[in-house]
């Protein structure tokens, strides 16, 4: 595997695998590489001919200083990582690369699919952040798949919704949220949970839990579903900054279940917000999911580590 610094030397890459008729893939990422990561790069190696992993932690997406500075940098792991699941090159610009010196361009998104959920707690500012290097990374890989992870659900709408106004040649491939044995959804950020922390961060997936079971039971009313999340997260001391049920394609909150729909939750625990989804099925319904629907949308677990020794 490459390990490439410069657009210009991945542009010759690029050029050298389209000239002997290779498709390229894109896994863009930010680091800190988890076994999420590794099942976006192992369908990008089943998909294409050749695998570009990018790794650049996007200050511009980061709304906060501490976040930013405090974001896991761990390149040699990654790089071994990516290597290990059959990357090609792994594309780790500086910031400098990306944003030269008088950079003042933009690509936004508007409206509710950036203002609403994270856009309403983080600000939509950080959308704006992520929309404007995936179009930069997009550029300079010229990928013809790109692959990303259905635990970031809002930014998969809006990555998708940036692909089809800008009309950029590339198609969006959102996999499956891994999970830990317990449910807990990997994310780069849980390295930053202690002990204590990590133990109370699996009464997410318990909250997802018991609104799927609920639902299941019968109960559809979304105020009702939403109070049966609440409890888990109370009963391990976490106040959620939010928990929604809404559509799925417009993030337009829902009052009823009777369509599939979306729970998407963002706790902080301890130094860390985490954030976490599901999609919702009505017993009833069998329509299908707009903008999430594609195989494989549904979570699968990480087998449990074997003990050592
Ligand atoms: O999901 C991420 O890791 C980031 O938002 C992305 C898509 C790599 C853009 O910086």
């Amino acid at each position: 595997m490459r390990i490439v610094r410069t657009t210009a030397e991945l542009r010759e890459h690029v050029r050298d695998v389209r000239a002997s008729g290779g498709t390229v893939g894109l896994v863009p990422t930010m680091g800190a590489l988890h076994a999420g990561h590794v099942s976006l790069i192992d369908a990008a190696v089943g998909r294409t001919s050749n695998t570009v992993v990018s790794l650049f932690v996007n200050p511009r997406q980061f709304g906060d200083a501490s976040d930013l500075s405090a974001y896991p940098r761990t390149e040699e792991d990654d790089a071994a990582r990516a290597q290990a699941a059959g990357a090609d090159v792994l594309f780790a610009p500086d910031v400098d690369e990306v944003y030269p010196d008088g950079y003042a361009s933009e690509v936004r998104v508007s409206g509710p699919l950036t203002e609403r959920l994270e856009g309403a707690h983080r600000g939509p500012e950080h959308f704006h952040g992520v929309t404007t290097v995936v179009t930069k990374l997009l550029n300079m890989v010229a990928p013809d798949v790109a692959f990303f992870g259905a635990k970031d659900a809002q930014q998969v709408l809006v990555v998708r919704r940036l692909v089809r106004d800008l009309d950029l040649p590339v198609e969006i491939v959102a996999l499956p949220t891994v999970r830990e044995a317990d449910g807990l959804a990997l994310s780069s950020r849980n390295v930053r949970l202690s002990a204590d922390d990590r133990a109370r961060a699996v009464a997410i997936p318990r909250a997802i839990e018991a609104v799927v079971a609920a639902l299941a039971g019968g109960e559809d009313d979304a105020a009702a579903l939403l109070r049966v999340a609440a409890g888990p997260l109370a009963d391990a001391g976490l106040a959620p900054e939010y928990v929604a049920i809404v559509d799925p394609a417009t993030l337009a909150p829902r009052t009823t279940v009777d369509a599939p729909s979306l729970l998407a939750l963002a706790v902080p625990v301890g130094p860390v917000r985490l954030i976490d989804n599901a999609l919702l099925s009505p017993v009833t319904s069998d329509a299908p999911v707009p903008a999430l629907s594609g195989a494989g949308w549904s979570d699968h677990r990480v087998p449990p580590t074997p003990e050592k020794g």
